[in-house]
């Protein structure tokens, strides 16, 4: 590919991956420098550098790495989470984003249970339950294969006394995926206070994706909200 569309796209990622750290900062599903944010294009991924704010870090800061982890450009060293981006793009084709967060339900949910079971139909467009990876330090390629692991046949994962991690086609699914499975956490925590919340059986979930695989197909103009986008 000619340098000029290589550079092109590459300076999409990067707009994409700053509008994301804003988004998910502002949301408050990251606090400070917690969280990672990357996307891809072909071999090349574009990251957040170690320690940035994700709430004004910027575009000319963010790091160009190769799928080996070779720095390609950038002023600062790309985010300690790297081995678990590039793990998970290694790991699942289709992925050409990632995003890592801390929040707050999500990683309450992390650091007690060992699955977020199906308790609502939208979870099955994350592939269904979402597992919680064991502990291992940030940073490590043991957390980076334990993540891996557990997002078989899933879009999302959590990591126990960690945090989150989801992947998508692009970055405005894999951000997508992050809110979806904070709000899905919180309804979790909520409906545990109350009683003891309904896991939808095999049954159920095999018609919901039945059904998703369809959902909002026969109107191009107005496509299903990236939320309800069924995983591929
Ligand atoms: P970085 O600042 O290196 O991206 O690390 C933050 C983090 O969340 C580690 O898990």
């Amino acid at each position: 590919m000619p340098e000029a569309s290589v550079n092109k796209g590459i300076d999409r990622l990067r707009a994409g991956v700053v509008e994301a750290c804003r988004e998910l900062a502002g949301a408050g599903l990251v606090l400070g420098s917690a969280g990672n944010v990357s996307a891809r294009a072909g071999d090349l991924v574009v990251v957040t550098p170690t320690g940035a704010q994700l709430a004004t870090v910027a575009e000319d800061e963010l790091a160009v790495v190769g799928l080996d982890g070779t720095l390609v450009d950038g002023p600062l060293l790309p985010t300690s989470e790297l081995p678990l981006h590039l793990a998970v793009y290694r790991s699942f084709d289709a992925a050409g984003a990632v995003v890592h967060t801390h929040p707050p339900m999500a990683t309450a949910v992390a650091c007690v249970a060992d699955e977020l079971p199906c308790i609502h139909y939208t979870l099955l467009t994350l592939g269904g339950a979402i597992r919680v990876a064991p502990y291992a330090t940030f940073g490590t390629e043991e957390l980076a294969a334990s993540v891996v692991d557990a997002l078989r046949g899933r879009s999302a994962v959590l990591m126990g006394g960690h945090g989150a991690v989801t992947h998508g086609a692009d970055i405005a699914a894999a951000t997508a995926a992050t809110q979806l499975l904070e709000w899905a956490c919180g309804v979790y925590v909520h409906a545990c206070a109350i009683g003891t919340p309904r896991v939808l059986d095999d049954d159920e979930q095999a018609t919901v994706a039945a059904a998703l695989a369809g959902y909002g197909a026969p109107a191009p103009a107005s496509p299903a909200p990236p939320h309800l986008a069924p995983l591929r």
